[in-house]
């Protein structure tokens, strides 16, 4: 008469009592109001990637519904104007601070949202990115509500073997998921920033010599060579979010101002791409830590990257 699935009256008294309490929350509005509230919220999240960290951040704490937007699209489109409920943007840390497509940006850009955040990707030592991006933001009229850093693999090549940087636990869910529920919670908060940090990047700059007013500004024609196993697949003409790239003839040509972003290097299939090793710039001495070694993020592919950066 009984089966496997059978009940006992306990269990079914817990159950009931459980789902009174669904019922009772529902018809007090409690449950529906929170889920239809974050339904109708429009969120965008605009964002900058290289190797793809950040569009893969961008569509996490995007979540369903979220519009996502490449800012070297938005640029190639001349769109500075975007309204929305939520505005966040994704960015990749370079010496700390906004890529310089991210920086002109954001200085150009009109946005109206009721609540706006900011997630600053990083490899190892974010320093005092946070008030970074929080003196540009108000520098152009903008406050964010909520300014982050996240830890993912480091794609910078000079110092990083990247087979190394992928087997290296950063705890990125556990990470993503505190702050996508600060964001569900539209909660106010800046990562606190240590007077050490400060003092780290201002040691950075003057060993680097960048330009702290621009951030990574190259020369791309000086940094990268293209070897002999190029086989002329074009795929660095479309990855280049300043269209560097071009491919004719004589093989590929490489000329302009370079965010320096490694979308070009570290996806290249065929690792054509190597650093000169004439380029004059000093963090660029020391070669590569593993020329055979490439990154990009596993859940973003190389189609994803052309179409976020292509410039043509
Ligand atoms: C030019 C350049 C500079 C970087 N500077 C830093 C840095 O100062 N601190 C750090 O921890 N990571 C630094 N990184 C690592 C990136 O911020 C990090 O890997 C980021 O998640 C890459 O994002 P993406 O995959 O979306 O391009 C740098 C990477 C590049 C290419
Ligand atoms: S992506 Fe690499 S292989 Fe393809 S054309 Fe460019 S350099 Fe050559
Ligand atoms: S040349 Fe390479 S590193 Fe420079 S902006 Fe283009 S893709 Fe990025």
């Amino acid at each position: 008469m009984y089966s496997d699935n059978k009940i006992t009256r306990r269990d079914a008294l817990k159950r009931m009592g459980m789902a009174m309490v669904g019922v009772a929350a529902a018809s007090s509005g409690l449950f529906s109001l929170a889920s239809c509230e974050s339904m109708e919220r429009k969120r965008i999240v605009l964002y900058f990637t290289g190797t793809g960290n950040c569009l893969y951040v961008a569509r996490q704490v995007g979540g369903q519904g979220a519009e996502l937007l490449s800012i070297p699209q938005l640029m190639k489109q001349g769109r500075y104007e975007l309204e929305a409920d939520e505005i966040g943007i994704v960015y990749p840390v370079y010496g700390h601070m906004p890529p310089n497509m991210v920086r002109r940006f954001i200085q150009k850009a009109r946005l109206k949202a009721d609540y706006m955040f900011a997630i600053l990707t990083y490899g190892n030592r974010k320093c005092n990115a946070v008030e970074i991006w929080d003196d540009i933001a108000r520098q152009a009229g903008k406050s964010f509500d909520y300014i982050a850093t996240l830890i993912m693999v480091d794609n910078w090549l000079p110092n990083f073997d990247m087979n190394e940087q992928v087997m290296i636990d950063k705890h990125i869910p556990e990470n993503l998921q505190r702050i996508t529920a600060d964001l569900a919670s539209r909660r106010q908060w800046y990562e606190p920033v240590t007077e050490e940090e400060r003092m780290q990047h201002q040691g950075f700059l003057g060993r680097s010599g960048i330009d702290p007013a621009e951030g990574f500004v190259l020369r791309s024609g000086d940094c990268f060579r293209v070897t002999d196993a190029c086989i002329g697949c074009g795929a660095c003409v479309s990855l280049c979010p300043r269209g560097n790239y071009s491919l004719g003839s004589q093989g590929v040509k490489i000329e302009g101002d370079c965010e320096f972003c490694f979308a070009c290097i570290q996806n290249c299939p065929q690792k054509a791409i190597r650093f000169a090793a004439d380029s004059g710039v000093p963090l660029l001495s020391n070669g590569e830590k593993n020329p055979n070694a490439r990154y990009r993020n596993e859940h973003v592919s190389l189609m994803d990257i052309k179409l976020a950066n292509n410039q043509f």
